[in-house]
């Protein structure tokens, strides 16, 4: 592998409980969003932005179901490895699973119910050639306190961020495409679990705010996260528009 190649992993484990009983029996990541199961959606931008190795974390009782829908990937010309995460212990947690799969390189995350409109191919150009660090993607939203949120100081630098706060210091959302260089997994084995009890991803992107090493960029097109009935009916209406 090149330096420059990334890596992709989709994460698709958690419980699904906002769609609940849609998720009593399967995967939240396998019901439809308009045409295909929510899956498609991340591995049609992996593949769009050239990325051939994808890594696909999900739940021991949901990993039979994923692997039949899926299989090897000769069909789609990539190739997939699949990684179980035994109890939901978070975005980070889930991450952290892949580090062998990653093999010294940089990677790009994409969590599996964020759906995009449009290709993320020339965020990733950019971040292949970013030395080390992160690249984050933003979107204006009018619900912020349902996400992450980024705060920003006088020149627009980004500063903080900030999960699922009722008091959302801007409009900016950081949405679930995170790309980082290998120090990923060494800043999730110092993190400690939040007071919900997850291995947050917003503590993993502040540490690298902190170091100086985080970049962010606006995603120009349509995005949602589908995790909720709302949104996933609004996720499937987006794409067929
Ligand atoms: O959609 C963007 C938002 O995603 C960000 O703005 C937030 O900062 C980030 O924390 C995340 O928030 P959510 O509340 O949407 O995360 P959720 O728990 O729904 O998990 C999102 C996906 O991550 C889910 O579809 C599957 C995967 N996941 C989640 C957990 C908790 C795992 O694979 N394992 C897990 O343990």
């Amino acid at each position: 592998m090149t330096n420059n190649e990334l890596r992709g992993i989709i994460l698709a484990g958690g419980k699904g409980t906002r769609l609940y009983p849609l998720t009593k029996v399967t995967n939240k990541h396998l019901l439809p969003v308009g045409r295909e199961p929510m899956l498609y959606n991340p591995i049609k931008r992996m593949i769009e932005a050239g990325i051939k190795e994808i890594c696909i974390v999900t739940s021991t009782e949901h990993m039979g179901d994923i692997v039949n829908l899926l299989g090897s990937g000769d069909e789609l010309g990539v190739d997939f490895t699949y990684r179980v995460q035994e109890k939901p212990g978070g975005i980070a947690q889930a991450l952290a699973l892949t580090e062998n799969f990653a093999n010294g390189g940089k990677i790009l995350i994409i969590l599996g119910d964020n759906i995009t409109k449009g290709s993320i191919k020339h965020y990733v150009d950019d971040f292949k050639k970013q030395e080390e660090g992160a690249m984050i993607l933003l979107k204006e939203v009018g619900d912020p306190e349902r996400y992450g949120v980024a705060a920003f100081d006088e020149k627009n630098s980004i500063t903080n961020i900030e999960e699922k706060t009722s008091n959302p210091k801007s409009s900016f959302a950081v949405i679930g495409i995170y790309m980082y260089d290998f120090s990923v997994y060494d800043i999730i084995k110092n993190q400690r679990p939040s007071e919900r009890g997850e291995m947050e991803i917003t503590d993993v992107n502040n540490e690298y705010i902190k170091r100086g090493k985080m970049n962010t960029r606006v995603y120009e097109e349509a995005w949602m996260d589908a995790g909720t009935f709302e949104s996933l009916e609004m996720a499937a209406k987006m794409l067929t528009d």
